[in-house]
Order: C-alpha cells, then sequence, then structure tokens
C-alpha cells in the first residue's frame, strides 16, 4: 500500500519556504517603491514586540559539492574576495537602516552560504560587529551559522560564541567513502567528531547536523553507518533533507553521477523510513518535514507552544514578521511582500556600491495570496488548518477540498466541515497536501519542470 502510495504522490512540488513559491510569484515583480514600503509597514508593525531577523548570505566555498542546490561561488582566493564581500553587505545594512528609521531590534540572524566559516574570525567580527553599529540586540536572541567541518576553526567557533551566536549546523550529507566520491565531498567522522567536540565544549546550546538521502550509490547498510555515526555525537537537531535533484536548475555542478546511480523512488523512500526509525529508536521527534530534534531542543518546544515557523532559512522556532536577507541571492520577507537579490555576485556588489537595494525580482501578497500563505504554513508546521475564523475563509475552499478528497481516502489526512489533519501517516505527503491550495500552482501549471520530487 505505501508502495503504491509513494508512486502515486511522488511528483514535482514546491518545499514552501514561501508562498507563492518563487517561480510563482508576479513576472512584472515588484516596484522598489512598494518593497520599501512594505518594509518599513512590517518593522513598525513588529520591531518593539518581536523583533526582526537577518539572513546574511555568505557564498563562498573552497571546493564543489556535486550535489549541491545552493548559491555559492567556488575560489579559495580569500583574500580577492573576503573583505569586498563583506563591505558591501555592511553597505547593503546602512541601506535597511537608512529606510527603517528607528534602530532595528534583531531577534535572529543566521549566517547561511555558501560556507560561512570560508570567512576569517577578523572578518567574521567585523561583520557582526558592523551591524550592530546601527542594531541592538532583542530582549531574546537566537544566532546561527551554517559551518562546513573541513573548514571551520575553533578560533571560528569561539568568535562567532563570543559575538552572540549559540547555535551552528554543520553540512554532513553522508559518511560513507563511495557516496562522499560521487559527491565530491571527502570528510572523515574523526573530523567531524572534533568539531563537534570544541563546539560542545565552547558552550553552544545547539548543534545540527544536515544529512541526505537518495544520494548516489547509498544504500541501507550505508545509510545505517551515517546514522549510526551522526547518533553517537548527539546533536541536538538533524535535518534529513530529501536530496533535491535538479541539474535543470543547478547546471554541471549536479553532472558528478548519473540519474541511474541514484536510488529510485522505492528505494528512497525506504532510506527516509529507515533513518526516520533509527532516529525515534534514538530519542528524536520528527519536526516538521525533514527534521529531527531531541525534547531538549528549542525548535521541539517550539512545535508544543505552536510557535514553530517556516522561512526561507526553513523551519525556526519563532516568527518574525520581518526577515531582512543581505548579500547577494538573498531573499527578503516582510509578510506583506518578498524581494530577492541580485544573483550574480558582480551585480550585486555593483548595485550596493552605487547606493541602490539590488532587488532583482519580488512579489507584491494579494489579499488572497496572504491568506493561502498562512493555510500553507500552518499544514507545514502544525500539520493542520482551519478556516473557521473568517479571515482565513476563501472562495476556492470547496474546490481545495474535492482536490483533497482522494487523499482523504488513502487515508493521508481528515477533512472536516471548517479544517484540514493531516495523519501522521500523511506527514511525507505534506507538499502534495499543499499544493491542493497552491492557487498560483494550479492557475499556471507549469510545462516544464521546475521543482523537485515531493518524496
Ligand atoms: C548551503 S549548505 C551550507 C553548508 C556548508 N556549505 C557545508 O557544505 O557544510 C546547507 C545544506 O543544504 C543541503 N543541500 C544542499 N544541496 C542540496 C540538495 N540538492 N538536496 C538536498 N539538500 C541539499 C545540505 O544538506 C547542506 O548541508
Ligand atoms: S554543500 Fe556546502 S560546501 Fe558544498 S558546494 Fe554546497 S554550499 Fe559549498
Amino acid at each position: 500500500m505505501d508502495t503504491q502510495l509513494v508512486q502515486k504522490y511522488n511528483i514535482p512540488g514546491p518545499r514552501y519556504t514561501s508562498y507563492p513559491t518563487v517561480p510563482f510569484w508576479d513576472k512584472e515583480g515588484i516596484d522598489l517603491a512598494d518593497w520599501k514600503a512594505t518594509t518599513v509597514r512590517a518593522f513598525n508593525e513588529s520591531n518593539d514586540e518581536e523583533g526582526i531577523s537577518l539572513y546574511v548570505h555568505l557564498p563562498f566555498c573552497e571546493s564543489l559539492c556535486t550535489f549541491c542546490a545552493c548559491h555559492k561561488k567556488i575560489t579559495k582566493r580569500h583574500d580577492d574576495v573576503e573583505e569586498p564581500y563583506i563591505d558591501t553587505v555592511l553597505k547593503e545594512w546602512d541601506l535597511y537602516c537608512d529606510l527603517l528609521g528607528e534602530r532595528p531590534k534583531i531577534r535572529e540572524i543566521h549566517l547561511g552560504g555558501g560556507t560561512p566559516t570560508y570567512f576569517s574570525s577578523d572578518n567574521l567580527r567585523k561583520l557582526i560587529d558592523g551591524i550592530f553599529v546601527r542594531a541592538d540586540k532583542f530582549k531574546v536572541t537566537q544566532f546561527s551559522f551554517e559551518a562546513h567541518p573541513n573548514l571551520t576553526t575553533k578560533d571560528q567557533l569561539q568568535t562567532l560564541f563570543d559575538l552572540g551566536f549559540t547555535r551552528t549546523s554543520f553540512g554532513i550529507q553522508d559518511y560513507d567513502v563511495t557516496v562522499q566520491k560521487a559527491i565530491h565531498r571527502m570528510q572523515t567522522f574523526e573530523q567531524v567528531s572534533k568539531i563537534d567536540a570544541w563546539t560542545r565544549e565552547i558552550g553552544y546550546d545547539s548543534i545540527s547536523h544536515d544529512l541526505i538521502f537518495g544520494l548516489p550509490f547509498q544504500t541501507e547498510e550505508s545509510i545505517r553507518d551515517t546514522i549510526r555515526k551522526t547518533i553517537e555525537l548527539k546533536p541536538d537537531r538533524i535535518a534529513y533533507y530529501s536530496y533535491a535533484h535538479v541539474p535543470w536548475v543547478k547546471g554541471v555542478g549536479q553532472r558528478g553521477f548519473d540519474d541511474n546511480d541514484l536510488p529510485k523512488d522505492e528505494e528512497k523512500r525506504h532510506l527516509y523510513e529507515l533513518g526516520k526509525q533509527l532516529f525515534f529508536d534514538a530519542g528524536y521527534v520528527e519536526i516538521g518535514m525533514d527534521h529531527f530534534a531531541l525534547p531538549t531542543d528549542s525548535l521541539y518546544k517550539a512545535v508544543d507552544s505552536k510557535d514553530l515557523h517556516r522561512n526561507f532559512m526553513g523551519y525556526t522556532a519563532s516568527k518574525t514578521e520581518l526577515m531582512v536577507g543581505l548579500g547577494m541571492s538573498s531573499i527578503s520577507d516582510s509578510w506583506y511582500s518578498f524581494a530577492q537579490n541580485e544573483k550574480d555576485l558582480g551585480d550585486y556588489q555593483r548595485v550596493v556600491n552605487e547606493g541602490r537595494l539590488p532587488i532583482y525580482r519580488g512579489h507584491l501578497l494579494s489579499e488572497k495570496d496572504l491568506i493561502v500563505r498562512k493555510h500553507i504554513l500552518n499544514l507545514m508546521c502544525q500539520l493542520e488548518t482551519s478556516w473557521e475564523d473568517e479571515s482565513l475563509q476563501l472562495d476556492e475552499i470547496d474546490a481545495i477540498k474535492e482536490r483533497l478528497r482522494e487523499m482523504e481516502s488513502d487515508d493521508i489526512l481528515t477533512i472536516y466541515d471548517n479544517k484540514i489533519v493531516v495523519k501522521e501517516e500523511g506527514r511525507m505527503f505534506v507538499r502534495n497536501i499543499c499544493m491542493a491550495f497552491d492557487l498560483r500552482l494550479i492557475e499556471n501549471r507549469p510545462d516544464t519542470r521546475i521543482f523537485s520530487m515531493t518524496i
């Protein structure tokens, strides 16, 4: 039965880190004036009560992993790129501070990449100190960064901790040597253990490990071994991502192996089920989609208190209405609108240095988008949504229910008069369930593949 369901529902679909999803943002984009106005609106509505979030994209890596779907730039010429990039990011931040008027209260900072730990301790300090020249810390903070175990020093870990960072995530992916060769990413368990131990010793309170299932040459045995090693280090969180095979988007980066080397539908689902069971056995709890956490971690507590939120950074333990994204290709979210920065490093630096916000596309949400956005967030975070409240009603609700009938008969969810509840067995199909609400997707059925598979 499971096998049939997986085959039936394993179709291309969005990951819903936003609604509308990026391919369905308005073709004509967003007026800079609208982006600025909605940013100021969200800031004024939320700065005092909840603070704001910052995402800083640090795009450089020393070597290319052939599975990687992130926006990155491969170079070993640290001296050429680090300082000019940090200077540009700080100029961009200045442009936002001029716009916002009052001093922002920063609740969350996430340094993502690329590889944030590509940057020297001095440059990381320059970045964070530079941000706080014109901002204050909110009364509670959650500062986190992504770290590559092969490119992280104890000094960087200490520097970031001293600057207020208490969480980090390590890119692990897989410990098997055959898999590592295929994805061009060699890293040993010993190296990871050493970095992990430093991080604990320094006092970080949440360590996350990123693993991926569905990579080339993975087998049940190799996954068991990777997970056994991971659990030995007891990370507070584990991201167990489904490999997104999107070679048409990222070009040659993903062509280091053949499609035939990838585990197929049923094998891939089995790797997910196996991982999930092993995490449960070790005391982890599943959070939303792709994430597992120990009950002591804030992500788990956020599920309990219904504070779990999802944005371009993935799942977070608290919601801020405004998330400013700095750096090349970063996406900002003002709740009422989205904006993405120039994806090309040269264009990004040129526009900022000319004194303009480097936005190259965006989307102003309609009233209907805002309602659908709320339902999709509810489904992704709480696995249920309700339209009892008048503000959440949609003219299309009957059609949405119709689209979900088949999933109800497949025992994936229950449809009530005023709400939908996803069953535990339906958790892995939550992206498919969201697609029934995705009016933009339904109106604009894409005729080419633009999304990875849902499972
Ligand atoms: C932007 S990377 C940054 C981590 C850091 N550069 C490193 O490699 O350790 C964040 C995570 O995204 C995940 N990721 C990247 N490409 C992916 C893909 N094609 N499918 C699924 N997950 C992917 C990986 O698990 C990776 O650790
Ligand atoms: S996985 Fe990390 S290190 Fe590898 S290319 Fe992607 S961002 Fe760079």
